[in-house]
């Protein structure tokens, strides 16, 4: 049996140093890539073999923690890396990484980590040499598309050459093992599912907030913003999975038709609503732990309209979710970096000891992917004593650390959605309708903005947000959970 490749596009960039180089050396060094795996990293600069392996040598030093690259360890790795230039512009390069690939062995995935303007002339590239057939899975990175328009164009471009059910898009979200055991606490359980729905539930709240400003992306980020770089993928995929119905199996197809069922049923934001529900700032100057930062505009040395925050007040019109709201808030440059779902359940309908001078609060489940992986619900309990002066309640957390579930290391999220992709299985990846219903629904919002004249405020580096942000949900009675 030829080995098997993974032929990866974009190799020199920064998302390969930062997370894929990282996540194989992961896999590999646990047992976990298949025997004989040969990883083939191509992109514009003219390297050899050698030079791959010495540029992902130092971007393990980077990015892995010292004490795991144990000697042995990284010449294996390394041994496991080619490389071979393509300009995914000349169609004539492509018959060099044709020669390499038979030179190793059988194609099996390929992940196209580069700039979305060059999906259609490698997607081409691969088809006129015969490297697109026989089973090959192509994994994509985001962004696809800026707008539903350009979305289809490139599914379009792809589904010309790799069906369906081998096209792989990745939201690095679905890897994250607090986005998977959202499942778990949902549907492993007796206790949640009943009072998941607007009986039960008063409202949610999805928090993505990150400290870090424009990081060197410059040329990415600006004119993209944060509606698109960040609500339209990982956020939508959150609130599908917190939204929707109980799927029959863990399987792609089961998940997927749920998850797009709630997509679909996303009350459009449109030209009447987007200046009521939803709230755009841009950071300026100001301070994040402590230190000084400049504003966006002086990191980016020209006058701009792109938003690095937003707020939206969302509702899914089904019967499950009727009255609740789903408030998102994501941002650069605020206070911390948490990403967080919090379920605000109701009150309880009448409260026995309110007489006896104990305050009662709603319990609260809080769903953690970052800094720390966690689960917590609050709930009320008894302070110990004897209740001379009345009933002391008090809200306690039990906790579900990551620490008490992980037999070893925190993983990244891309290691689980390789292996997936190398296993060809497609559950954690997003199909074709669910982005694009995610799209309809951003255009929505684009649109009622330009309508509206609406441009993001000014808010201080470190803080969080605009204050219209707080004014959203203070206006519902409701506070962020910071
Ligand atoms: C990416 C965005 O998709 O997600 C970045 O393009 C953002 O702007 C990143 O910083 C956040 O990912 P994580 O895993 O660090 O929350």
């Amino acid at each position: 049996m030829p080995h098997q490749i993974l032929l990866l596009f974009g190799a020199t960039g920064d998302l390969a140093q930062r997370m894929l180089l990282p996540s194989l050396f992961g896999l590999d060094s646990d047992g976990l890539l298949p025997d004989g795996l040969t990883i083939l990293g191509t992109a514009r600069s003219t390297l050899d073999d050698t030079g791959f392996r010495a540029e992902a040598q130092s971007a393990l030093n980077k990015y892995v923690d010292a004490d795991r690259l144990k000697p042995e360890l990284v010449e294996r790795f390394l041994a496991r890396l080619h490389y071979v230039p393509v300009d995914s512009t000349r169609p004539g390069d492509f018959a060099a990484l044709a020669d390499k690939v038979r030179e190793l062995g059988r194609l099996s995935a390929i992940f196209l980590s580069t700039a979305p303007s060059l999906f259609e002339p490698t997607i081409a590239g691969l088809d006129a040499t015969g490297l697109a057939g026989d089973g090959v899975r192509l994994a994509l990175e985001k962004p696809l598309g800026h707008d539903l328009a350009s979305s289809r164009e490139i599914n379009d471009a792809v589904a010309a050459v790799f069906p369906e059910d081998r096209t792989f898009r990745i939201d690095h979200y679905l890897g994250k093992e607090t986005v998977q055991n959202l499942l778990a606490l949902r549907f492993g359980n007796l206790l949640f599912e009943p009072l998941w729905n607007s009986t039960g539930i008063d409202h949610v709240q999805i928090t993505v907030s990150e400290t870090v400003g424009l990081e060197g992306r410059v040329g990415f980020y600006e004119g993209t913003g944060a509606l698109r770089d960040m609500v339209q993928n990982h956020m939508l995929q959150l609130l599908a999975l917190v939204a929707m119905e109980p799927p029959a199996e863990f399987a792609a197809t089961a998940i997927r038709d749920e998850k797009v069922k709630v997509l679909r049923s996303l009350r459009r934001i449109d030209r009447e609503t987007a200046a009521s529900c939803t709230v755009i700032g841009q950071y300026g100057a100001g301070a994040v732990s402590g230190k000084a930062v400049p504003g966006y505009v002086d990191e980016l040395e020209k006058p701009s309209e792109t938003e690095t925050f937003v707020a939206i007040k969302a509702h899914i019109d089904n019967w499950r979710w009727k009255g609740v709201p789903f408030y998102l808030r994501t941002g650069k440059r605020l206070p911390s970096r948490q990403s967080e779902i919090t379920i605000q359940f109701k009150d309880v309908p009448h409260s026995m000891f309110a007489k006896r001078g104990a305050i009662l609060q709603p319990n609260t489940l809080i769903i953690r992917l970052q800094p720390e992986e966690n689960i917590r619900l609050l709930l009320m309990a008894k302070q110990p004593g004897l209740d001379r002066d009345g009933i002391r309640l008090r809200e306690v957390p039990l906790d579900l650390g990551h620490n008490a579930l992980a037999d070893g290391r925190r993983r990244i999220a891309y290691e689980r959605l390789l292996l997936d992709l190398l296993a060809g299985d497609p559950t954690l990846f997003v199909r074709r309708d669910e982005v694009e219903a995610q799209w309809e629904w951003i255009d929505a919002i684009r649109d009622g903005w330009t309508a509206n004249g609406m441009t993001p405020r000014r808010y201080g580096a470190g803080s969080w947000g605009p204050s219209a942000a707080i004014a959203l949900t203070e206006r519902d009675g409701v506070s962020w959970h910071d």
